[in-house]
């Protein structure tokens, strides 16, 4: 199951900054949305107010028929955030059944997941054991195992290697196309953005706007020849236009 979400007219200030201004943005059910743009233009602020972790100073949000906080209540909603937010006392394998302890219902078998995610032989080891990359996969693993209908995503491949960032990129694409979800994935990398999403989002920077919508046609999943298609090398190119001119990165 996947539900819309729609994101009316948002707006967060802190104290006299202002992150995000006027935000507004439907997402199919379903679909699969990444964020992208200069750090600090509000990318986990949006993404913490759509998880009722943070609220708009002004607009609203609706996650099918329910704002956020139904929504959470519902236990609809899997987040990994930017900092893994693993228990330290808690082995892997626990980590991950605890999520489905909360919310009543085994999505994907805890081991079977954390052998999918090159965890196998590390599944009792606890959070100060592992190395940066594994606890993020175990945040990650523990944010979905309850098979939730909504996945938010705030960098979730930032502390892997290139190889192990492909490897559950391609595992995500698959999952998805078995059970679909409606994903919000931030990144900072353009490649992983135009071959995951079904449309990216690029933001200025703050306070964060919408600057433009990239749609990109190919059905899901991609295999990672997409990266020689053209449509793959347009879209990587307007974005970085985007981001380097607009954007303000560089000249
Ligand atoms: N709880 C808070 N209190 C005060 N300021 C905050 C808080 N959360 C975020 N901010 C500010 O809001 C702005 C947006 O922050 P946010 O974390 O959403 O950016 P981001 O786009 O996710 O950046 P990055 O790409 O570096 O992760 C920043 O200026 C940040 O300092
Ligand atoms: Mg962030």
């Amino acid at each position: 199951m996947s539900v819309s979400i729609a994101i009316r007219n948002v707006s967060r200030r802190f104290g006299a900054s202002r992150a995000l201004e006027a935000v507004n943005l439907d997402i199919a059910a379903g679909e699969f949305v990444a964020f992208i743009g200069p750090s600090g233009c509000g990318k986990t602020t949006l993404l913490r107010i759509v998880a009722d972790l943070e609220v708009p100073t002004s607009g609203s949000v609706l996650i099918g028929k329910d704002p956020p906080e139904a929504a959470r209540r519902k236990r609809i909603l899997g987040l990994v955030s930017q900092r893994p937010a693993v228990l330290p006392w808690k082995r892997a394998v626990d980590d991950v059944s605890f999520t489905q302890q909360i919310a009543g219902r085994v999505g994907f078998p805890a081991l079977g997941l954390l052998r999918d995610f090159g965890l196998a032989g590390h599944e009792s080891k606890l959070p100060h054991e592992l190395s940066g990359g594994m606890l993020q996969r175990v945040n990650f693993a523990s944010a979905i195992a309850h098979d939730p209908d909504v996945l938010l995503m705030d960098e979730p491949f930032s502390a892997l290697d290139e190889m192990k960032r492909e490897e559950l990129g391609h595992w995500l694409g698959e999952e998805l196309s078995r059970r679909p979800k409606t994903v919000l994935f931030v990144t900072h990398h353009i490649d992983e953005a135009v071959l995951l999403a079904d449309r990216v989002v690029v933001f200025s920077p703050a306070p964060g706007q919408i600057i433009e919508e990239l749609v990109i046609a190919t059905p899901r999943p991609r295999a990672s020849t997409f990266r020689r298609d053209p449509a793959f090398l347009e879209t990587t190119a307007r974005i970085r236009e985007l981001l380097f001119v607009k954007g303000g990165v560089a000249a």
